[in-house]
């Protein structure tokens, strides 16, 4: 091959590789990992897409960057570590945003403001979450409301029965195998609606701080966060936000 065709040959070469690069950039969907058995925030239709709250609201955010997602159904035990291996950009799954996980991972800003709620039996005597210092108390494992169970009962104390999820959680409460299940607020108002024959009944603590959803993104992302972080902004100054919010949680 003479020195021009070469030439040619690898300039044509190189556009392609750019072209399929760029191309691949652009049009790659967000790998997106969700425990999709949190319902109103993320859960699987009959069509098994996963639908919610959070998937709604990062899909409209990451669209204002340019940005497609793919929603992927995650166990939440080990959701995080999928971060780090780099299966997934985010980690978009009602989760809040803490001191000890954000050693691990960076936040978007938040999206969201929860806390914890007691469930118990229609029955149940329990009016405080002190009350359930020698109860069975049921929680999803690795969650805040496993976290805030551990600091009344202790770490190890066999009364804290962990779940896979928070619905197993809630199903083994009207099974009467716990007496109680911290959770999310959002998440046990939706199942207690669902489920309204049970009379579950509910009850706020002051004890209980403030929670804040955030995206999670493989810590030092620095440019994705800046993507997740403008959206949001754009999201909630366009009124976006406030009609998702309006159609999961009315006014
Ligand atoms: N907000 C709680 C936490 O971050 C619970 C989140 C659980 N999310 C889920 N999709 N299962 O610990």
């Amino acid at each position: 091959m003479k020195l021009r065709q070469f030439g040619l040959v690898a300039g044509a070469f190189c556009a392609a590789v750019l072209a399929s690069n760029s191309a691949i950039a652009a049009d790659k969907p967000l790998q997106v990992a969700t425990d999709a058995a949190y319902a109103p925030f993320e859960s699987q239709n009959e069509k098994k897409e996963i639908v919610g709250f959070d998937v709604e609201v990062l899909t409209a955010a990451a669209a204002k960057s340019g940005l497609k997602t793919k929603f992927i159904n995650t166990p939440w035990e080990g959701i995080f570590a999928t971060l780090g291996t780099g299966d997934r950009d985010v980690v978009a799954s009602a989760v809040t945003i803490t001191d000890e996980r954000k050693q691990s991972m960076d936040f978007s800003d938040p999206y969201f403001e929860a806390k914890q709620l007691i469930a118990v039996g229609p029955k149940s005597k329990v009016v405080k979450f002190a009350d359930l210092k020698d109860k069975k108390v049921g929680v999803q494992t690795g969650t805040t409301g496993d976290e805030v169970v551990q600091k009344l009962l202790g770490k190890t104390n066999p009364n804290i029965k962990r779940f896979e999820s928070t619905p197993l959680a809630l199903k083994e409460l009207l099974n009467g195998g716990v007496d109680a299940v911290v959770a999310d607020n959002g998440v046990v108002v939706n199942f207690i609606a669902n489920n309204k024959n049970d009379k579950l009944k509910t009850i706020d603590d002051a004890t209980f701080a403030k929670e804040y959803y955030g995206f999670a993104v493989k810590k030092g992302n620095k440019a994705l966060l800046e993507k997740l972080n403008k959206g949001i902004a754009a999201i909630k100054a366009d009124g976006s936000y406030a009609k998702i919010y309006k159609k999961y949680f009315g006014n």
